[in-house]
Parts: structure tokens; sequence; C-alpha cells
């Protein structure tokens, strides 16, 4: 049994864990983060997360606002992603599965980088491998550049040998609570356990 210094002592320390990570992986988002997470404050300070309108693979559009009363997370990448986009989706499909009924009380959104290939059609498709709660959101470039603006998320279109792109972006996922608000982040490939341990948390409000 910890005591609530104790854990909030545990959580802080997981926060920075998970801040340096970003910064390794993505130098753009860490100084921001970093120098949220690093302050004098417990709590995270950094503004993360605001107002977005995007389409679902549904073609219905998802506001910010309708994302009121219930914890989500959010995760930033592209349909032709080789690695990252699917390992996490695949990672998230089967935290949903260990959360069992809870699963219903977190939303779990993945924001398209790369609006100009995946149309909602295509993140329809794309959604079907992974668990059907998972909300695939994409839009116009200046909606999709919005949303990621909001979560100072990072991304860059790098052109490939054969004449096509792919994309770098940020591979940490942000936990945001019911009213909004920027909880933490789960690193990419971070453990399934402490991947769990947090969604629970991020569920239960603490
Ligand atoms: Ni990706």
């Amino acid at each position: 049994m910890m005591t609530m210094a104790a854990e909030a002592k545990v959580w802080r320390s997981r926060l920075i864990a998970s801040a340096i990570l970003a910064v390794v992986v993505f130098g753009g988002l860490g100084a921001g983060l970093a120098v949220g997470l690093f302050g004098p404050a417990a709590q995270p300070t950094v503004q993360i997360g605001g107002p977005f309108t995007l389409t679902d693979q549904t073609g219905a559009k998802l506001s910010d606002t309708d994302l009121r009363g219930k914890p989500f997370t959010v995760f930033f990448g592209f349909t032709h992603c080789p690695e990252v986009c699917p390992t996490t989706l695949w990672e998230m499909s089967e935290a949903l599965k260990a959360l069992g009924p809870d699963a219903d009380r977190l939303r779990v959104l993945f924001i398209s980088v790369d609006p100009t290939r995946d149309t909602p059609e295509v993140l329809s498709r794309y959604m079907q491998s992974f668990d059907p709660r998972i909300v695939g959101l994409t839009g116009t470039e200046q909606e999709v550049e919005a949303a990621g603006k909001a979560y100072r998320a990072y991304w860059e279109k790098v052109p490939t040998a054969d004449g096509d792109y792919t994309m770098n972006h940020t591979a940490s996922i942000f936990m945001m609570d019911g009213t909004g608000r920027f909880v933490g982040t789960i690193a990419y490939e971070e453990q399934a356990d402490a991947r769990l341990a947090k969604l629970k948390r991020l569920i239960a409000g603490t």
C-alpha cells in the first residue's frame, strides 16, 4: 500500500520517463513537454489538447466537445505506416480487450496525418484490422493541421526512392481526461502491463 505522496511520486516519475522517451524520439515535441513536466508543479502544466473537428471512418463529424464526459486517448499516424501505427493500434486493441467492460468508459482515437491518402473510406477499411471501438479520424489538411497543433504532435512527409512518400510522426499516445485535460502519455512499445495500468488510472480518474 503506497501513501498518496508516494503514489504521486511514482506517477510523476512515469510521466517524466514518458517525456524523456518523447524527447529522444521527437525533439520537437519534447521541449514543450519537458518544460511542463520538469517545472515546479507536480502536475503537468503544458497545454496539450484543444479544439478540433474531424471526420470519422463512417463519414460522421467528431469534435473535441463530443468527447466531454469520458476520458480518451489520441494517437497520430497514417494507414500506410509500415510499423509504428499498426503496432500501436494492435496494442491498443489488446488493451481494450484486457480492460473488459471498463473499455466502454474510454474512447480511443487514431488521427490520420496523411489526409490526402487517408479518406474516410480508406480509414474504414484499415480500421477493420483493429478493435472496432477505435475511432479513425481524418479531415482536410487544415483540420488535421489544427488537431496536430492542439496536441503538439509532429509529423513530416518524407519522399521515398520509388517516388512515393512516407510520414515521420509523433509515436506517443496522449491520454486526456473527461474534461479534455492532458493527463500524460503512453510511449511507443511501452510494456503492455504498464500501458494497461495507465489506462486503468485514466478511466478511474486517479
Ligand atoms: Ni505510423
